[in-house]
């Protein structure tokens, strides 16, 4: 198969990438480099390029027959989004409808897009299942749901072929340390953690300790990178076997809360995590859980990096190598 990866420069697609490769694929991936580095791509051929083009979207489209789109280009942060919307609004919805056009003129039909937990807003349940409310709370979580109900429409009025994967906490790294989290700015828990570590960056804020939940502090549920991906190429064969187009979550169903990452980080690194006690970030929800038994059952999915010190321990692998 050839398979086009949009955003394949960046955390999650880079994994992508390294798997479609090892498992003897063609990949022809479009990064613009914005938020993505070259030097995370192991092998494929690297198209700097915005994928909002639609001019350019011709011409690759003309010149190259994809078997199937991933899409991993997005701006992803919550907070921004609130202050400037149209951002998210741009690059993560409306850019996809461009590329939907075009794939739907080049007669493209098989999708798979990262879609993620915040399109559930503040849970009413946990853990969260596929059918729960979609209240986004945020612009970042309403930009991905658009997407989605966009794939619907197309795929009713045009036979697209697509699955949305609703992510939950996405960690870790390459196992063999060549690729890793390389935001910028960091806006994550682990990286951060790791590198107040370093002291690559200052104390790690912890951003409340008067949740709801046992020790206070918020509960998320962390999934390793390469299990995301694993995930991606599942959900593409299961729409190659005629499945039906729709939408699966992706975590561990285990909740960490952050003192217990916090702790890990400890004990994986053996030296304590500098922290700072800071009041509640705005619009963090107490307790993200995963349900995804429907993509193991339905696509058969096993996650296999499943401990959270596994998670650490890559992460912190490929944040020591990288200093
Ligand atoms: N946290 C801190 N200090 C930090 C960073 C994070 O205490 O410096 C806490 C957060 O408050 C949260 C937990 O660590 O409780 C995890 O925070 P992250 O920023 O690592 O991840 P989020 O759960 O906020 O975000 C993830 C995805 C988003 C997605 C969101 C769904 O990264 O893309 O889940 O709501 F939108």
């Amino acid at each position: 198969m050839h398979y086009l990866v949009i955003g394949g420069a960046g955390y999650i697609g880079s994994h992508m990438v390294k798997l479609l490769i090892g498992e003897g694929h063609g990949v022809t991936i479009v990064d613009d480099l914005s938020s993505g580095h070259a030097d995370a791509l192991l092998g494929g051929e690297l198209i700097v390029h915005d994928f909002s083009d639609r001019a350019f979207l011709d011409r690759l489209f003309s010149s190259v027959k994809f078997d199937g789109v991933f899409h991993f280009a997005s701006q992803i942060l919550v907070g921004e989004s609130v202050t400037n919307p149209a951002k998210y609004y741009r690059a993560n919805t409306f850019a996809t409808l461009t590329l939907l056009e075009a794939m739907r003129d080049h007669k493209i039909d098989y999708f798979v897009f990262s879609s993620t937990a915040a399109v559930y807003g503040e849970p009413e349940y946990t853990p969260i299942d596929e059918n729960h409310r979609k209240v986004p709370v945020n612009p970042y979580g309403a930009s991905k749901y658009m997407v989605e109900m966009m794939l619907a429409d197309f795929h009713r009025a045009h036979g697209l072929k697509y699955v949305a994967l609703r992510y939950f906490n996405a960690a870790g790294a390459d196992p063999q340390s060549r690729l890793g989290e390389r935001h910028e700015p960091e806006t994550h828990l682990i990286p951060l953690a790791l590198k107040a570590v370093l002291g690559k960056k200052p104390p790690l804020k912890l951003f409340g300790r008067d949740y709801d939940t046992p020790d206070g502090t918020c509960i998320r549920d962390y999934i390793h990178v390469d299990d995301l991906s694993s995930a991606h190429l599942l959900a593409m064969q299961y729409l190659y076997a005629g499945g039906e187009s729709t939408a699966f979550n992706l975590g561990n169903g285990a909740g960490y809360s952050v003192q217990q990452v916090i702790d890990v980080v400890g004990k994986v690194t053996g030296r304590p995590v500098p922290v700072e006690y800071a009041p509640r970030r705005e619009g963090d929800p107490a307790r993200l859980v995963a349900d995804a038994s429907k993509a193991k059952k339905v696509l058969g999915w096993q996650p296999v990096l499943t401990g959270l010190e596994t998670i650490v321990q890559h992460a912190w692998n490929w944040e020591a190598a990288s200093q």
